[in-house]
């Protein structure tokens, strides 16, 4: 059985008060159990919200960590320090780290493996921008992507790596991949991770899917038989709508 995860990825948003606000108002919520929630705030409150939620399912995870253990890179934050806080996960490769901060597949195996070698879980994003999806590229680019990072990460890690196909063209944009769009990469990915690490550790990745998911079209993306949840932007910032797509993902 492969986990079913739903995590929101705040990005830049929320500062305290609307943490505290919106971690409030998830607290007192019933979730399923057989679905693992996930939040990345910002990195100032990283801490409290860790503290704020403990006895609850609700799991706090990093947004980004950098490449190198630790030195003269002002303004980052390493896999220690993440560690110290107690913190379990962090995303690595969303493709706005990739864009703005020209994160290349070099820099964020480096990250994986930092990561995993410290015993710090991964969700890996990858996924294709829109020329590439025009041009009916999309699956080559995804393959090379993996290629070239996380299927070189020795197999016995992977149990602590989560998959996140977030087609560039969908995020943020309100446009989705439509269910089956979403369906074919992942199984795409999973027949990929088979032949690269084998059929064991294909079964066992939960694949999700990010862009523009919402409460009204999480539960359709949820139900294709290769997307074990979602990597949730935009909609992960209003508490209703995240519970909501909790829900949606409780039920298969
Ligand atoms: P979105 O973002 O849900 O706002 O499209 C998804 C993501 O970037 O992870």
């Amino acid at each position: 059985m492969r986990k079913k995860i739903v995590a929101g990825n705040w990005k830049m948003n929320n500062n305290f008060q609307e943490t505290k606000k919106f971690l409030s108002q998830i607290k007192v919520k019933e979730i399923g159990s057989e679905v693992e929630v996930m939040i990345a705030p910002a990195y100032p409150f990283l801490k409290f919200a860790k503290d704020f939620l403990v006895g609850t399912k609700y799991e706090i995870i990093a947004q980004n960590i950098h490449n190198k253990l630790h030195g003269a890179y002002t303004g980052e934050v390493s896999v220690d320090m993440i560690k110290s806080l107690g913190l379990n996960k962090s995303i690595i490769g969303h493709s706005e780290r990739r864009s703005q901060f020209k994160e290349t597949d070099e820099i964020l195996l480096e990250k994986a493996n930092l990561c995993l070698n410290k015993g710090l879980g991964i969700i890996f994003c990858f996924g294709e921008d829109l020329v590439d999806r025009q041009s009916k590229n999309h699956f080559e680019v995804v393959k090379n992507q993996l290629i070239n990072t996380v299927l070189k990460v020795e197999k016995n890690k992977w149990s602590n790596i989560v998959l996140a196909y977030e087609p560039v063209w969908a995020i943020g944009t309100g446009e989705t991949a439509s269910p089956k769009q979403a369906q074919e990469i992942h199984e795409f990915v999973r027949d990929l991770i088979s032949s690269s690490l084998g059929e064991d550790v294909s079964k066992k990745t939960s694949i999700l899917y990010g862009g523009s998911v919402k409460a009204g079209n999480a539960k359709e993306i949820f139900s294709q038989d290769d997307v074990d949840g979602g990597l949730i932007g935009g909609a992960s910032l209003v508490s209703e709508d995240f519970l909501t797509i909790i829900e949606s993902n409780s039920s298969y």
